[in-house]
């Protein structure tokens, strides 16, 4: 408590001109809502900003993130990157800094850190997990490959790294259809989201009559987009184009696509999918903070956003960002730090960079 009352009592005064751009973008990206208390908002961005570069830190957001994760620096927040897991990734191989703040869920800081074992990778919260990573284990993998010899493993990034050290390389929702596509088998085991499975399975059957074996991991969020859900919002929104997330049940992305507008994709998809249409209004059936995003993004279309939150994605805010941050160099660092312990990274690492040469 008393480090936190001299804490406040030594940060620089905020500048204006950063309040205002903060409080324009995040007026933007969640409907013109002002933040209740904007001024203790304002204070825990401009200590963060501070201490980024005190600690040589860089802070990296998941697009799941609530909208004050998701403003950049030059636009009065904190992030340094805004991304979906793949872009995430990416930046993570190129990051400055000897630290890494990961504003996500574990297993995308996990992957981060396996791709940068120089640099220490801290997440505000250990808790941040993941009902698709925590739904397979690497002995679930071995099982697999046992009951089918010779057929390939794709492990979805949503797993941890003792499940990943098992497969024979890593997709994002992003890539996920181009790396499938890619392996001249016949069969190809797909693990652990059984949802996107079944649409990815779709999808390339039609294209390459190959068959996708799934695991039945199942996202704790997406799967609640049912069918009946979807056709409702369809019907209250009947000139709206519906996107969906492969993580939604595939009865229900077919009621999405049955009216022929909108997609199912990834979120970088659903992004850039909104930027080429005419639309003007869209329904959203994945996580409540990419409509932040989108908000964010396209001024002048109306996103229609059933709020359905990532309970882990939600576990990371500003103040344990902070903390985190804080923590870097200190004897309470160890809470926040993310270890893969070897052989498990340099295994893991394989498939992660098959999966890197494909982006
Ligand atoms: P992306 O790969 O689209 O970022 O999705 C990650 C995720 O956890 C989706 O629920
Ligand atoms: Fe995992 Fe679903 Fe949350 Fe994404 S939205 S992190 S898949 S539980």
């Amino acid at each position: 408590m008393f480090l936190c009352i001299l804490i406040l009592s030594q940060m620089p005064a905020l500048s204006i001109a950063q309040k205002e751009r903060f409080i324009e973008r995040f007026m933007q990206m969640n409907s013109f809502v002002v933040p209740n208390s904007i001024n203790q908002t304002m204070e825990l961005i401009n200590h963060i900003r501070e201490l980024k570069k005190e600690k040589d830190a860089i802070l990296l957001s998941h697009y799941y993130m609530p909208a004050e994760l998701q403003i950049l620096e030059e636009e009065g927040g904190v992030a340094d990157f805004v991304g979906d897991s793949l872009g995430l990734s990416l930046e993570a191989v190129k990051a400055s800094g000897k630290n890494i703040i990961f504003c996500g869920v574990r297993f995308m800081a996990e992957t981060a850190a396996i791709l940068n074992p120089s640099k220490k990778v801290l997440i505000p919260d250990m808790e941040a997990g993941c009902s698709l990573a925590s739904g397979i284990s690497a002995q679930d993998v071995i099982g697999l490959k046992q009951k089918y010899p010779g057929v390939p493993v794709i492990a979805y990034i949503n797993t941890y790294a003792e499940t990943k050290a098992e497969c024979d390389i890593i997709c994002t929702s992003r890539n996920a259809l181009k790396i499938a596509q890619s392996f001249p088998n016949d069969r190809l085991i797909f693990v652990p989201d059984e949802f996107m499975g079944k649409n990815l399975r779709e999808v390339i059957y039609k294209e390459t009559g190959k068959e996708l074996i799934v695991w039945n991991a199942k996202c704790e969020v997406h799967e609640q987009f049912t069918k009946t859900t979807i056709h409702q919002l369809m019907e209250s929104n009947p000139e709206a184009e519906v996107l969906v997330h492969w993580e939604v049940p595939d009865e229900a992305v077919k009621e999405s696509l049955s009216k022929g507008k909108g997609i199912v994709g990834s979120t970088s998809d659903i992004i850039s999918y909104v930027s080429k249409s005419d639309a003007t209004e869209f329904i959203l059936g994945s996580e409540c903070d990419l409509g932040a995003t989108l908000r964010g993004l396209y001024k002048d279309k109306i996103f229609i956003t059933p709020c359905v939150k990532c309970p882990y994605m939600k576990k990371i805010n500003l103040q344990n960002t902070l903390d985190a941050l804080m923590a870097i160099g200190t004897k309470d660092e160890e809470r926040y730090l993310v270890k893969v312990p070897e052989p498990t990274r340099t295994r893991a690492e394989l498939p992660l960079r098959r999966m890197l040469e494909f982006s």
